[in-house]
């Protein structure tokens, strides 16, 4: 396996050894947002370790600092925040988030109470993705907000004033949408309920609870009341959604024997482990811990069958759909993976972009309007070939997990995109196979 990374953002990644040893993924993206925003609003001095080293969140470090709060790097993955109302003001100019739709969803409803004007825009893949979901009901609390196509799409202008809370049950499945609610609800006259009729992650809901927030949580319905934050102390734990592609790699690579540290296993996160598991996946917990809901997963590599994954599994899962098409790619038998419609509003479409792409390396795979179904090789490896990832990390993650598992290797462009949530991929994956 070599890496030749090029200036322009192509690598060829070689067809895999065993995978080995033990590996630990960057902090979760999702909960180093959260933890960003909660410690911005926040009265006092907070400390993250464990942040997640990518671009998405480097977006939200420099929002939190732009709106006032003093944000300090101790280390890439140590900072503290000190916020409060007193620091938080106006941004002086356009807050720019980059590739990430999750801080920009987010970064809507935390504003929307908040006084004076944000102006928040990001790249062209976040200016196509639909901000309606929260623009609508973020409106119903009082909320003024404009944008392109009348507030559906990015940029956004946000004039922050009073709100009120809403009894809200959003028709997707959704935990920015959830998110972004329930930070507005911080600032909000009464209660802010949001109802999810199929549960997400709850990374927000936690948070808030460990600043401090107002905040109940029971019966499929999370509420919360204008509140005054305590500051934080949070260690955030591995990625799930970034070990998929180790828990993949080391189960299509025979020989494979590689323990992922300290990895977040809670609620709404680790379907994906449950779907390899059922597609006979080798997988053990070494060691958990139910305080923090992380565990060491150890995974050798196995003859994987295909399955079925559909249903209210697929919002727990949806970021990990393109790793696991890898997985079924090389799997006995077909893969169907349905009821993900959601995937066409992601970095990139991405059953579009995992149906071309997969099939450029060789795999038998094509779209539904809903999803994949994929035919898998029984084990034999892929044949290989040139890939784009489309500017989506993702993308690009999973097809170098797939160039493992072929015989000529994968040449992929538009690498650049990983450093949007795993900068040191390529490290790693150099550093397990060695
Ligand atoms: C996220 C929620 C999910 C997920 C995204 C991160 C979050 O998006 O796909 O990568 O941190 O809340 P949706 O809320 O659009 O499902």
């Amino acid at each position: 396996m070599t890496g030749a990374g090029s200036g322009g953002g192509a690598v060829a990644i070689e067809p895999g050894a065993a995978l080995r040893g033990r590996l630990r993924v960057p902090g979760d993206k999702s909960i180093s947002h959260r933890a960003l925003l909660l410690a911005a609003r926040a009265e006092g001095r907070s400390q993250i370790t464990g942040l997640s080293t990518g671009l998405d969140v480097a977006a939200t470090a420099a929002a939190m600092g732009a709106y006032g709060a003093s944000v300090e790097r101790l280390s890439p993955t140590s900072i503290t925040v000190t916020g409060g109302s007193d620091r938080l003001g106006e941004p002086v100019s356009v807050i720019d988030v980059g590739n990430s739709g999750t801080a920009l969803r987010l970064l809507v409803g935390w504003s929307a109470g908040l006084p004076g004007l944000s102006v928040l825009a990001g790249d062209d893949s976040v200016g196509a993705r639909p901000m309606d979901r929260v623009v609508e009901p973020l409106r119903a609390m009082g909320a003024t907000i404009d944008g392109r196509d009348g507030g559906r799409y990015a940029p956004l202008v946000i004039r922050g004033g009073a709100l009120h809370g809403i009894d809200y049950r959003p028709p997707v499945a959704s935990a920015q949408v959830k998110g972004a609610i329930l930070l507005a609800g911080l600032s909000a006259e009464g209660a802010t309920t949001v109802r999810e009729p199929i549960s997400t992650r709850t990374h927000t809901e936690d948070m808030l609870a460990l600043a401090g927030a107002d905040v109940t949580v029971g019966d499929g319905a999370v509420t919360v009341r204008r509140s005054r934050l305590r500051p934080l102390d949070v260690a955030v734990p591995g990625d799930p959604s970034q070990a998929a592609f180790w828990v993949v790699a080391a189960s299509i690579v025979a020989g494979s024997d590689l323990v992922i540290e300290h990895v977040y296993v809670g609620p709404g996160r680790a379907g994906f482990l449950a779907v390899l598991e059922r597609m006979g996946a080798d997988i053990s917990v070494e060691t958990a811990n139910d305080t923090d809901r992380t565990a060491d997963l150890r995974i050798r590599g196995a003859a994987l069958q295909g399955t079925e994954v559909r249903g209210a599994e697929v919002a727990g899962l949806i970021d990990e759909i393109p790793v696991l098409a890898v997985a079924a790619a090389l799997a006995e038998g077909i893969t169907v993976f349905a009821d993900a419609d959601e995937l066409r509003v992601k970095e990139t479409d991405r059953i579009a972009t995992m149906t071309s792409e997969l099939a450029a390396v060789g795999a038998d795979v094509s779209d539904r309007p809903d999803g994949l179904i994929v035919i898998g090789t029984g084990g034999k490896t892929l044949p290989g070939g040139a890939v784009d990832s489309h500017g989506d990390h993702r993308v690009a993650m999973a097809l170098a997990v797939a160039a493992l598992a072929t015989s000529t290797g994968v040449t992929i462009e538009g690498w650049d995109a990983v450093a949007t949530s795993y900068p040191g991929f390529e490290e790693d994956l150099h550093r397990c196979m060695s």
